[in-house]
């Protein structure tokens, strides 16, 4: 079922646009119809709500990772994230009005699903699940759930589910946002970049053959370096994990600002670096960071908007994308790193589908 794709994972990146046109579909008519995606108990447990835990694996994490940026800038909202391994296994303290938020494509992660049914302090408010399959134990097990409605992702790497875990996760940031002094034009604004969203994925996928070509140069790679700032330091996170997960080549990303305490003494010419840089108040920041990359030799590979004021140069490469409402940047600019991976991966000649070592869910401890 492949069709003309060659791999899964190729297909499920191309079907992104279709995947979170369907996850937003009636869903985001007007800022009062939101809550109805979460359940029926969701107007009434989202009144409770004042700080969120989110708790998943892997990439689902770094979804929840994102929406942490989100629920504090938009919504003045607290928020933890932890990975599941480490939640479950830790004396942690619940805050009064915790709503308790778990990730995950599955649904059946065995380190998330402990970590739900472990949650019995009073003080949670009430469990959301955002999963992308329906009677899946997570699903089962919590009182609220948003389904991402990305279809059978048979990919080992996840891709679809996770831009559509993030579509999901805005809209609990606006649904929480509400009760929170988030008002309704700034959320009729963002439910209208939603909208833009399918659209903006798709101009960010036809950038597979520049895309495509730049991958070459990581192929005798063995290590590489992926920084972000601010939201997109989780991006970052994902480019690094895709890249890792299904080449083989090791990949870090760090945050822009942590290259000096570390990081910079590994960039040489043999290190290639990854830069996501979208054109918001961070980027003249960020700038400065990969002036540090260059005078150290390292070649710099940066994806950004198409207003940035950066081009290529000695050892820059620019990757230009559309320009992206601020909101939804971090969904889009995942687009050209999953795109990267996979065909660094197919130059190596790695199994992309079924990464060594790694299973589609992981239902063991
Ligand atoms: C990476 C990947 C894994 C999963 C993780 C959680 O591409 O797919 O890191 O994200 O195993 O799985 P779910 O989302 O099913 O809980």
């Amino acid at each position: 079922e492949k069709g003309e794709y060659r791999h899964f994972m190729q297909k499920e990146i191309f079907e992104q646009p279709a995947a979170i046109q369907r996850t937003l579909q009636d869903r985001i008519d007007s800022p009062e119809a939101v809550s109805a995606a979460f359940g029926d108990r969701a107007e009434a447990i989202f009144d409770r709500v004042r700080t969120v835990q989110i708790v998943a694996c892997g990439t689902s994490y770094h979804a929840g990772m994102v929406a942490r940026y989100w629920l504090e800038a938009l919504a003045g909202i607290p928020c933890q994230v932890e990975v599941a391994s480490e939640f479950r296994y830790r004396q942690h303290v619940v805050p009064e009005g915790t709503l308790f938020v778990t990730i995950s494509q599955s649904g059946e992660t065995a380190d998330t699903l402990a970590a739900l049914r472990d949650t019995r302090s009073d003080n949670y408010v009430g469990r959301l699940a955002i999963c992308n399959v329906d009677g899946s134990s997570l699903v089962r097990e919590s009182e609220l759930t948003f389904l991402t409605k990305a279809g059978p992702e048979i990919g080992v790497a996840s891709t679809k589910a996770f831009t559509t875990q993030l579509a999901g996760l805005m809209m609990l940031v606006l649904a929480l946002g509400r009760r929170h002094g988030l008002g309704d034009e700034r959320i009729e604004t963002i439910l209208g970049e939603l909208r833009q969203l399918p659209n903006l994925i798709e101009q960010a996928a036809a950038l597979d053959k520049p895309i495509e070509a730049l991958s070459r140069a990581f192929v005798e790679k063995n290590h590489t370096l992926f920084l972000g700032r601010g939201v997109q330091f989780p991006v970052a996170l994902e480019g690094a994990l895709k890249l890792k997960e299904i080449s083989y080549i090791h990949a870090e990303a760090y945050p822009a600002g942590e290259l000096k305490h570390g990081p910079l003494a590994l960039v040489d010419k043999e290190m290639p670096v990854v830069a996501v840089a979208p054109n918001d108040e961070l980027l003249e920041k960020l700038k400065s960071n990969l002036q540090e990359v260059r005078a150290r030799g390292g070649e710099l590979y940066l994806f950004a908007d198409k207003h940035a004021r950066v081009s290529d140069g000695e050892g820059i490469h620019v990757l230009h994308l559309p320009a992206v409402p601020e909101s939804i940047a971090p969904i889009v600019y995942t687009v050209p790193l999953q795109l990267l991976s996979y065909h660094v991966a197919v130059l190596r000649g790695t199994d992309v589908d079924q990464p060594r070592n790694l299973a589609k869910s992981v239902t063991v401890e």
